[in-house]
């Protein structure tokens, strides 16, 4: 079986990305673009992104999450702690997230360092979850191997019946982990493969480098 896609080839023309245009700080920029993407209405699930591991198995894996919250300290998602990624983040902090929003031809690439949030924070976002999304984050044992679907299904009745009528809580394995930044690359596609390539560095004293990278 073969498929050439040497001949798939797009010219990127919507946006510029220029160094007169951008504040010092690099989660304004990501702001603006987050912004910017919303307004277009032309992005499904704008906070869709991937997140890069360093597995267990000493292979890097990414999978999409749902951004959930961002602020100047970073970028805030939910999971269960004990998934796959759980157990990447717990022996390697050290992660990648990537946005790719197709329609306006840009992406954003963050290196940074995860850590669990306060339980109160993810208590909070838990309760404000509907109930099927609570009961679905207990009773999925996330990344374990399960015999078939019905015992999502029948897990997911028998608990339906347990709170019945109550508040359904948090379970200590799901939770929200915040992203440190410690880079951020905005890439905005150009004509002629000439893209704009800035990133954001960490320093030392906190204060970001400003770098444009070759394309
Ligand atoms: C659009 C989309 C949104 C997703 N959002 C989340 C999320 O916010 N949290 C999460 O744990 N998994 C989310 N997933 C599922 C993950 O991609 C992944 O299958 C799951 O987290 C298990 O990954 P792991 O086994 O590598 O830990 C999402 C998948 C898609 C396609």
């Amino acid at each position: 079986m073969e498929k050439d896609l040497g001949n798939y080839r797009k010219s990127y023309e919507k946006s510029a990305l220029m160094e007169d245009a951008i504040s010092d700080n690099p989660m304004e920029l990501f702001q603006k673009w987050f912004y910017e993407v919303e307004a277009s209405n032309t992005v499904d699930e704008t906070n869709s992104m991937t997140i890069a591991t360093i597995g267990l198995d000493g292979y890097p894996k990414s999978r999409v999450v749902l951004l959930k919250r961002y602020t100047y300290e970073g970028f805030i998602f939910y999971t269960n702690y004990e998934s796959e990624k759980g157990k990447a983040i717990e022996a390697n902090p050290k992660v990648c997230l990537s946005f790719f929003w197709h329609s306006m031809e840009r992406q954003v690439i963050i290196k940074g360092t995860a850590e669990k949030i306060s339980e109160n924070l993810s208590d909070g976002y838990f309760e404000s979850r509907p109930d099927g999304s609570k009961l679905g984050a207990i009773v999925s044992n996330q990344s374990e191997v399960i015999a078939s679907r019905d015992v999502l299904e029948d897990g997911v009745k028998a608990l339906e019946a347990k709170y019945k009528g109550k508040e359904i809580p948090r379970p200590d394995y799901w939770g929200g982990y915040l992203v440190r930044p410690i880079s951020i690359e905005f890439w905005q596609g150009r004509p002629n493969r000439l893209h704009d390539r800035i990133r954001f560095a960490l320093q030392e004293d906190f204060d970001w480098k400003i770098e444009r990278l070759a394309p």
